[in-house]
């Protein structure tokens, strides 16, 4: 099976060699955890369609500029395409046209075609599914948007939220169950030495094996890294104690 470098530091030896390909992931975790950070390494490893409805452009491009991922370069060598915005604008948009789940992934699949994007972004997934009204279409859209981005070749990477204390999964319940991996984003305080441990954790990936466990990991200025070592590890909770950040 050929794989795809996930293009975040670390994580392509927790999976053998990065993600199989077209495939679609499912990056979940509360919030703040790292999963916009994480997809758009992904996406600035080699381009794609990058669906946000999250904020606004200028804002995910400012942001990301922070920690060296550079959208607009990418965007004027016409290797990245922007989608999305505003949940409530694109939905108006969508009653007004009267469009169709059909028309939204035939949407998503010619911008796709027009640059040849071997990857895709949607962050975050459960906002995508709030357009649609029952989870009986929720449920298929998700499915044939994959399936359909699949067949033209694409790796996916979606994120979803997680409610704070939430012991589920996703956020409509069924998410990890369409997808083909699950990798989930933690964050775990830590009262006695007032600080926010992070972890990474690969849930499930069908037909590939991986490493299992909670994987430390770090955001910086250079970006999001996951660390091999164990989280009980001295030497990782000193660094981590200096540093004053995980
Ligand atoms: N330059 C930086 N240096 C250190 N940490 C940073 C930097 N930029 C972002 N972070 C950390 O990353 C977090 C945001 O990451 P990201 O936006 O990927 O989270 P998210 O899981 O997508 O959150 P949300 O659910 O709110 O969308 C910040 O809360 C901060 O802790
Ligand atoms: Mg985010």
């Amino acid at each position: 099976m050929k794989k795809v470098s996930v293009g975040v530091k670390g994580v392509d030896a927790l999976l053998f060699g990065g993600f199989p390909e077209r495939k679609s992931i499912l990056v979940t975790g509360n919030c703040g955890t790292g999963k916009t950070i994480f997809a758009s390494h992904f996406m600035n490893y080699g381009g794609g369609v990058y669906i946000s409805f999250e904020q606004d452009k200028e804002k995910l491009f400012g942001d990301l500029k922070e920690i060296g991922i550079d959208f607009k370069k990418l965007e004027d060598q016409d290797k990245l395409r922007v989608l999305g915005g505003n949940l409530v604008g694109i939905q108006k948009l969508k009653e007004k046209r009267r469009a169709s789940a059909e028309d939204i992934i035939e949407e998503i699949l010619e911008v796709v075609e027009e640059i040849g994007a071997k990857r895709v972004v949607i962050d975050s997934i459960n906002l995508f599914l709030m357009l649609f009204d029952t989870d009986k279409e929720r449920r298929n859209v998700l499915y044939e948007l994959n399936y359909a981005l699949q067949q033209v070749g694409c790796t996916i990477v979606m994120t979803c939220e997680l409610p704070e204390h939430s012991q589920k999964l996703s956020w409509f319940g069924f998410e990890e169950f369409i997808a083909d991996g699950v990798v989930v984003l933690k964050r775990d305080y830590k009262k006695d030495l007032n600080l926010n441990k992070r972890y990474l954790e690969i849930v499930k990936l069908r037909g590939s094996d991986f490493k299992e466990g909670n994987f430390p990991l770090r955001i910086t200025n250079e970006g999001l890294k996951v660390y091999m070592n164990d989280p009980n590890d001295e030497f990782f909770y000193n660094e981590v104690k200096e540093n004053g950040k995980s």
